[in-house]
């Protein structure tokens, strides 16, 4: 659905985004994330035409973004980065303006603006030219117009930016439930979001791609990934920390106090991250140790993030 081929911006001599290549499938949503500046924004704004590359092209439904610029702009929804444009219309009016240069006839046009407007929950605002409504709401008129025409493809700039706790949820299991049948690209600065909607990141910064993969092989790259947390019910004697040591595929055990908490946090790091709960369990078991709760760590994606950007250039 999107095929993207060395794509790159320079401005000057400042490269924003630097032969990037990529590809997203039907079904997918794919995070963009990276540093403010990484060249998130010049990127989507490429691909949905807004503007033109210095080099490299794109293919969006298999029609190029340089050749065949009217036909991408039909099949793509785009959310820009910041909330829509004509302040004095309504909400209504907006969106009926945005249908009818959509090409709709009067009939569907109305049916499509109530649609959408019950989707983005925009019913009590309809009335209100734009420039008065509160940043969420103007962020909703945004996510309307994008999806008024039901595009295969979505380019979707921080998508819930500035949109309250319980709409954070609706966009985001819209966005879900529309996945099936598009591709989605959305940007966000937000790595719990990322790993909750999205089927798979690449991750920018200064202008190149420095990751690409799924949430779950991202976070293999945290150093915290399967180790073995125990809260134990009481200290541990020397004998189980030196049993748990002397375990093949253990590399190292830590332990920590926790304050305020009665009993201690054991931190079980396995050998080149393998899989041990199961040994550790055994082991504590043999030992004869209790404990009150014992399970893997997935690992953090802040960590991840943080060597693959700022961390990896110090
Ligand atoms: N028109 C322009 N002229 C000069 N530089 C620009 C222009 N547009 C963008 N840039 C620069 O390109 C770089 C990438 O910007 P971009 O908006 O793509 O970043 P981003 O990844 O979206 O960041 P953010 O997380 O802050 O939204 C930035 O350094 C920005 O200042
Ligand atoms: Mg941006």
């Amino acid at each position: 659905m999107i095929e993207v081929d060395h794509l790159t911006k320079k401005y000057g001599s400042f490269i924003a985004v630097d032969d990037v290549s990529f590809q997203v499938e039907k079904g997918e949503i794919l995070g963009f994330l990276g540093p403010n500046g990484a060249g998130k924004s010049t990127t989507m704004k490429m691909l949905s035409c807004f503007i033109t590359p210095t080099s490299g092209t794109a293919k969006v439904v298999g029609k190029d973004i340089l050749a065949d610029s009217l036909e991408v702009k039909e099949n793509i929804g785009y959310l820009p980065e910041s909330a829509p444009s004509y302040q004095n219309m309504t909400v209504i009016e907006f969106l009926n303006f945005i249908a009818s240069i959509r090409g709709f006839n009067a009939r569907e046009k109305a049916e499509r603006v109530e649609k959408i407007i019950m989707t983005t929950s925009l019913d009590k605002v309809r009335y209100q030219t734009i420039d008065t409504l509160s940043k969420g709401y103007k962020q909703r008129v945004g996510f309307a117009q994008a999806l008024i025409h039901d595009p295969p493809v979505l380019i979707l700039d921080e998508p819930t930016d500035g949109l309250d706790p319980n709409q954070k949820r609706e966009v985001r299991n819209l966005i879900r439930k529309m996945s099936q049948e598009k591709a989605i690209i959305l940007s966000t600065h937000i790595l719990e979001e990322m790993e909750a909607v999205c089927t798979r990141a690449i991750i920018i910064d200064q202008g190149k791609i420095v990751a690409n993969g799924s949430p779950e092989s991202l976070l293999k790259e945290s150093s915290m990934y399967n180790v073995i947390s125990v809260l134990l019910t009481q200290e541990p004697g020397d004998s189980i920390l030196e049993s748990l040591r002397a375990m093949d595929n253990v590399e190292k055990v830590n332990v920590l106090k926790i304050d305020g908490e009665a009993g201690t946090k054991l931190q079980v790091i396995p050998v080149q991250k393998s899989d041990i709960l199961h040994d550790v369990k055994s082991t504590l078991t043999k030992s004869g140790i209790e404990y009150n709760e014992i399970y893997r760590e997935k690992g953090f994606m802040d960590e991840v993030f943080w060597n693959l950007t700022l961390g990896g250039r110090n």
